[in-house]
């Protein structure tokens, strides 16, 4: 393996946590219930489609303006909640992880859905680790398809096929699979059962296990 994709929110940083918010004020205002595992299926999903999803959670259909205005209401509640970012947001052992292939010259790339990816990795200062950055300003499918990941193995100079992905949602794990990487699911074993290899975090990935993914 010799290219690493990353996605952001929820593997290098505890964003996830305020995308959920950010939804679940936006449900309650609808009056749409929503929970911790309705959550599940918007992580890795792109804004648009998640309101959508919302939307039909709630069997509620809005002019565009009004959609659009949500949409835009959502963005800046979760602005509001990420403004204050810093390094401490870090997910545990993630430097560990990437200094380690830094080190080792290998390349790495972020593979995100988030439009607001290259903001957040300024705040906590990880940007000069990657060689690339696809977000989702970048891409025109969102994943579950693959783009995002094909346009980062390309970036690169890597064969998809020798591309390993860290992802924290469903949706990222199918794309990766799709993209014929070697997909690591970063979360509960139980809800990532696609992944070919699932962490609860960083803090369980070796530097053996990463050694011998160099070497596969
Ligand atoms: C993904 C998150 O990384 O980005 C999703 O997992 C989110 O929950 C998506 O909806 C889009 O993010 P943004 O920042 O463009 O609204
Ligand atoms: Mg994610």
């Amino acid at each position: 393996m010799n290219g690493f994709i990353f996605d952001l929110d929820g593997v290098i940083v505890d964003t996830a946590k305020y995308h959920y918010l950010a939804w679940k004020n936006l449900a309650d205002e609808l009056g749409v219930p929503f929970t911790e595992e309705d959550n599940e299926h918007f992580k890795g999903v792109s804004r648009k489609r998640c309101l959508e999803i919302l939307l039909e959670m709630g069997n509620i259909s809005l002019p565009q303006s009004e959609f659009d205005r949500l949409l835009v209401e959502k963005n800046e509640d979760y602005l509001s909640y990420i403004e204050q970012m810093d390094e401490s947001e870090i997910l545990p052992d993630v430097p560990k992880v990437l200094n380690y292939l830094r080190e080792r010259n290998i390349p790495m790339a972020l593979g995100s859905a988030s439009k607001n990816a290259r903001a957040i990795l300024k705040k906590v200062n990880l940007t000069e680790y990657f060689q690339t950055i696809v977000d989702g300003t970048q891409v025109t499918a969102a994943k579950p398809d693959p783009q995002v990941f094909l346009i980062a193995a390309e970036r690169l100079g890597t064969d998809p096929d020798a591309c390993v992905v860290f992802e924290d949602a469903l949706a990222g794990i199918e794309a990766a699979n799709r993209a014929n990487m070697l997909s690591i699911g970063i979360g509960e074993p139980e809800t990532l059962t696609d992944a070919r290899h699932v962490f609860r975090d960083f803090t369980e990935i070796s530097t053996a296990f990463i050694e011998s993914l160099l070497d596969h």
